[in-house]
């Protein structure tokens, strides 16, 4: 019989959760941040970006703890005696080289992007420390040159800034059921979008929105909201006395 509720620690603090869940999903009811970028609690989770890696100690049959290579922790699966870590060394080296080489094959066009300050992949290179890669050094060399889908009204896909973290086929497949994405072609050339690589404008896409949602980059944008000023510089703001920002706080 399995247990219904799984004993282990992260960061040094122990806790009981129901068995099957996620180290990912532990370790945020602790309050720890981990970052991610395929994942998303209302979808089904791939474990293809890798930069939730974590560090993991499990314990063996023979009552030993043995270290896993750094599995993805939105789909590791906790299990009893655990020991997770994930704020190491090594677990920090291993994000960042994830988000260098994701930066290897993106524009540097930050500054002027739609989604600046509003990026995973800026909020997380800003916080390990990853850049682009210097001309000439390891990870320099080909990057994508994917023609602009900018023919409808509404939104605007440009593949050169995805990161394939795919969570706008499976939005579109699992909670809108329309199965109009997907992944396209392979190895390096790999993209996502309608089958035959049309546009959306020709697809069957009812423009509802759902993909340019969780779209962690500038790769899907709205148009109608495109251009017309940062979130934070068009939301109402209003007097407060909070003393802890002394600007006033935004609403939606
Ligand atoms: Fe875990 Fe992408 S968030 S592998």
């Amino acid at each position: 019989m399995i247990d219904a509720t799984v004993e282990l620690t992260i960061d040094g603090q122990a806790l009981s959760v129901p068995a099957g869940t996620t180290v990912l999903a532990a370790a945020r009811q602790l309050g720890i941040d981990i970052p991610t970028l395929c994942h998303d609690p209302e979808l089904t989770n791939p474990g293809s970006c890798r930069l939730c890696v974590v560090e993991i100690e499990v314990a063996t049959a023979g009552g030993m703890m043995k270290m896993r290579n750094l599995p993805p922790s939105c789909v590791t699966a906790v299990s009893p005696g655990m020991v997770v870590r994930t704020g190491t060394e090594a677990v920090v080296e291993a994000r960042r080289t994830v988000l260098e080489l994701l930066l290897a094959n993106h524009p540097k066009d930050c500054l002027r992007c739609e989604r600046t300050g509003r990026c995973k992949l800026q909020t997380y290179a800003y916080e390990y420390g990853a850049d682009f890669p210097l001309p000439g050094s390891a990870l320099d060399g080909e990057r994508r040159h994917d023609p602009l889908d900018d023919g409808n009204p509404f939104i605007r896909r440009d593949m050169n800034k995805c990161v394939l973290c795919g969570k706008c086929v499976r939005v579109c497949a699992e909670v809108q059921g329309r199965h109009v994405l997907d992944y396209v072609k392979r190895g390096f050339a790999t993209t996502v979008g309608p089958a035959f690589e049309r546009p959306l404008g020709e697809s069957d896409c009812v423009f509802c929105g759902s993909c340019v949602a969780l779209c962690p980059t500038g790769a899907l944008v709205d148009k109608t909201k495109a251009g017309k000023g940062r979130p934070w510089d068009v939301r109402r703001k209003v007097r407060t006395t909070c003393p802890y920002c002394g600007t006033g706080c935004n609403f939606d």
